[in-house]
């Protein structure tokens, strides 16, 4: 008799097949895995930079704003992990990815909502959000979207080239050396500066709440997306250019020590400001 299909022992050479299927199976997932864990967005803070900010805003709530966090959020998902969900949307939601920046040339005088798409951008998204977060007659799914759109949107809008552009995507297409080592001016600035060293998420952390004083939160806690879309602006024309000199950065050029003493700081204290505005907005709509 002979064995039906499913009883038939495997070949010896297509065990080998098999075990060979597994282990290139097994190597794609982790290296997947790996890219996943390694690859940084082009297109925001790093993600040091956006716990930190949420990390931040959320020590700062009201009772009652903190409670309604916790009810729209998953169990157990801090303001901190909820600020990395817009980063992660962007295949899945194809037409977020521009409300994470907008690009105002650095040789205007400001923010003005021409440089703003009709679909959106990081200014227009801000008010939109927080209209819905408002709204206690949407459903809680959308205003749970709503609120962790908000909070990655304040925390990018404080990020200067996520406003500031040179026609190169936020500095994203300027290639230069920062340390020693190739990069571009948007990422030096979405995390090149904040985390270079082994830096920890608790060392960024104390970093960038020691700048907060009760006269700065006090100062900060104030204005509007635009507002500070011009602070950010501001900022991006003197990131765009080398701290001495004060040339125009171009392809190629070496940045280290007198960058890092001149920007350094101001991406740290970019990134308290944002906490601070965040809790402020959200103790402002979520009462
Ligand atoms: N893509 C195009 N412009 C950008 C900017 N300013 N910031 C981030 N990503 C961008
Ligand atoms: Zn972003
Ligand atoms: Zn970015």
């Amino acid at each position: 008799m002979s064995p039906t299909p499913t009883q038939r022992p495997t070949p010896p050479s297509c065990r080998v097949w098999l075990r060979r299927r597994c282990l290139v199976l097994s190597m794609v997932v982790l290296s997947l895995a790996l890219t996943m864990v390694t690859t940084r967005s082009a297109w925001a803070w790093g993600r040091m930079g956006h716990r930190v900010a949420g990390q931040l805003a959320e020590s700062r709530l009201t009772p009652v704003a903190r409670r309604s966090v916790q009810e729209l959020l998953e169990p157990g998902e801090t303001l901190a992990d909820a600020s990395l969900w817009a980063d992660e949307q962007k295949r899945e939601i194809p037409e977020s990815a521009p409300w994470h920046y907008v690009n105002v040339p650095i040789t205007e005088t400001g923010y003005n909502p021409r440089f703003c798409p009709d679909t959106g951008c990081v200014v227009s998204k801000i008010p939109e959000f927080q209209r819905t977060l408002a709204d206690t007659t949407a459903g809680r799914a959308e205003r749970a979207r709503a609120l962790r759109f908000l909070t990655h949107f304040v925390q990018d809008l404080h990020q200067p080239v996520h406003v500031g552009d040179n026609r190169d995507r936020g500095g994203n297409d300027l290639q230069l050396q920062y340390f020693g080592k190739g990069t571009n001016l948007h990422r030096i600035w979405d995390f090149e500066m904040l985390e270079r060293g082994e830096l920890k998420l608790s060392t960024l952390y104390g970093q960038v709440s020691a700048l907060v004083t009760p006269e700065r939160s006090e100062q900060w806690s104030s204005g509007s997306a635009i507002e500070w879309a011009n602070e950010s602006f501001v900022l991006a024309q003197k990131a765009y250019r080398a701290p001495g000199d004060g040339r125009l950065l171009r392809a190629g050029d070496k940045l280290g020590q007198a960058y890092e003493d001149t920007f350094l700081v101001v991406a740290r204290e970019r990134i308290a400001r944002s906490g601070v505005r965040l809790a402020w907005l959200l103790n402002g709509t979520l009462k």
